[in-house]
């Protein structure tokens, strides 16, 4: 399967989803094909070179609207063929007309175990709630934010004297073991998203 990720910032899930398409579990099922991102300055470009991966910048204020700029980029997911579309730290809002199109090919990595704790600053929420657990989310993505069929999740102590810093680095950790692994069950097709809106598990 082709994957594209698309990106914002640091990309450090791009890294680790570009790392474990080289071993053996991930390579004969997902290949990391394309990285998109809406900004030009983004760490996750030069990771992209650095591995040899094509990549492409849509800048969102070039577009006059969010459909405009979503229908850049799913030409662009066409013309390169991607089957799986992975959002990695990409901080623009899809569109619904992107998101039924994608409908079943498109995931998103969140910092919570949800649904506790939707939406921007995750970790910040997590302290402010004074929970004792906390994780990360690979979910299909839905028309809701952060609300689609979760694929897999893993969880993570919150400390004592955890800062935002602390816990989003332990999370960051959680990330690089879920995403790969949920790309796997994805791309081999241990699971599937049903017209219902429902998982379908395969042994
Ligand atoms: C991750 O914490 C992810 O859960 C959230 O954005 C962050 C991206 O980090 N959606 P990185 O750019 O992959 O390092």
């Amino acid at each position: 399967k082709r994957v594209a990720v698309l990106v914002s910032g640091n990309g450090s899930n791009l890294q680790a989803l570009v790392e474990a398409a080289r071993e053996p579990a991930l390579c004969t099922c997902a290949d990391i094909a394309l990285v998109i991102s809406n900004r030009a300055d983004a760490y996750a470009l030069k990771r992209a070179a650095a591995a040899g991966i094509p990549s492409l910048v849509f800048n969102h204020k070039e577009y006059s609207s969010r459909e405009e700029f979503d229908r850049a980029i799913s030409e662009a997911l066409e013309k390169h063929k991607i089957d799986i579309v992975c959002l990695a730290g990409f901080l623009r809002i899809l569109s619904a007309e992107f998101v039924d199109k994608w409908r079943g090919r498109l995931v998103n990595i969140h910092p919570s175990l949800l649904p506790r704790h939707p939406g921007l600053h995750a970790q910040r929420q997590c302290l402010a709630a004074g929970d004792t657990e906390s994780g990360c989310t690979v979910h299909f993505v839905d028309h809701g934010v952060d609300t689609g069929p979760i694929i897999t999740q893993e969880r993570v102590p919150v400390l004592k004297d955890d800062t935002e810093e602390s816990l989003s680095e332990r999370i960051h950790q959680a990330e690089h073991r879920a995403y790969p692994r949920a790309l796997r069950l994805l791309a081999t097709g241990r699971v599937r998203l049903a017209a219902d809106g429902q998982l379908i598990w395969h042994s």
